[in-house]
């Protein structure tokens, strides 16, 4: 587990997402060199929709190594991929479709099942074959609701506990409200690196209590309970 988690403030969101971007470039760059592949984590919402933008435009669309690039998302609503809701659906609109990734490093959520329990178990396993035992993300892209979670590990519902690395969220506490997927802490904190992006007075005092006294404010927000082996890096902007 790391000790620390480095925070880093920003005057505007562009400057954040100028920063994620080189971040990812960054991280990308180093795991090739290091291990031949790159392989990411992308979450939901509106926060990385800057950051999408700026990988996916140059000079950041050049120097990427986009085919070493694997893409695999921390979380997914159970809905078809093209729907306005699924977080692949976004970020392949916003990023993947727009770069020149090859189809066979997409690693979409398996979206399709009958039961959010059932597509976790498939996910697991699909997880498991990629990487030939627990994962261990280069990088994980997360944001941060209003309400402490990340991902789809919202406060009081069941896949906080989970065991193994995905765990259905039938329940999520938050609209829309449809059934979800989501990586584990178990999966997060294996991560080389974690990158939360979060902008508003709101989330930014949700930090400072993070930071502050992490283990207290563990009881009531989720995203305080990402400690992951590498780095864990906070971007924030008003
Ligand atoms: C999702 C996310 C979720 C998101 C936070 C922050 O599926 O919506 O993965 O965890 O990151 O809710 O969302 P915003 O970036 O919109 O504030």
């Amino acid at each position: 587990m790391s000790n620390s988690m480095e925070i880093q403030r920003f005057p505007t969101p562009e400057a954040m997402q100028d920063a994620a971007a080189a971040l990812v470039l960054e991280a990308a760059r180093q795991a090739v060199a290091e291990r031949g592949r790159c392989i990411l984590a992308l979450s939901g919402g509106r926060t990385p929709v800057g950051l999408y933008a700026r990988l996916s435009a140059p000079p950041i669309l050049a120097a990427m190594p986009w085919d070493r690039c694997h893409f695999f998302m921390a979380d997914e609503r159970l809905v078809p991929l093209d729907h306005e809701h699924s977080n692949f659906g976004q970020a392949n609109r916003l990023l993947l479709s727009r770069v020149p990734v090859p189809a066979a490093n997409l690693h979409p959520m398996p979206v399709d099942r009958p039961t959010p329990a059932q597509a976790a178990r498939v996910h697991a396993e699909e997880l498991s074959a990629f990487f030939g035992g627990p994962p261990v993300f280069d990088l994980v892209l997360l944001g941060l609701g209003p309400d402490g979670h990340t991902a789809s590990l919202f406060p009081d519902r069941l896949a906080l506990d989970a065991m193994g690395p995905v765990a259905g969220e039938p329940e999520p506490g938050l609209p829309p409200r449809t059934p979800r997927l989501t990586l584990t802490f178990e999966a997060l904190n294996r991560a080389r690196t974690v990158l939360f992006c979060a902008t508003g007075s709101e989330k930014t005092a949700l930090v400072d209590r993070i930071s502050a006294d992490p283990e207290e404010a563990a009881e009531d927000i989720p995203a305080a309970r990402v400690r992951p082996a590498g780095r864990l890096l906070w971007f924030l902007a008003p």
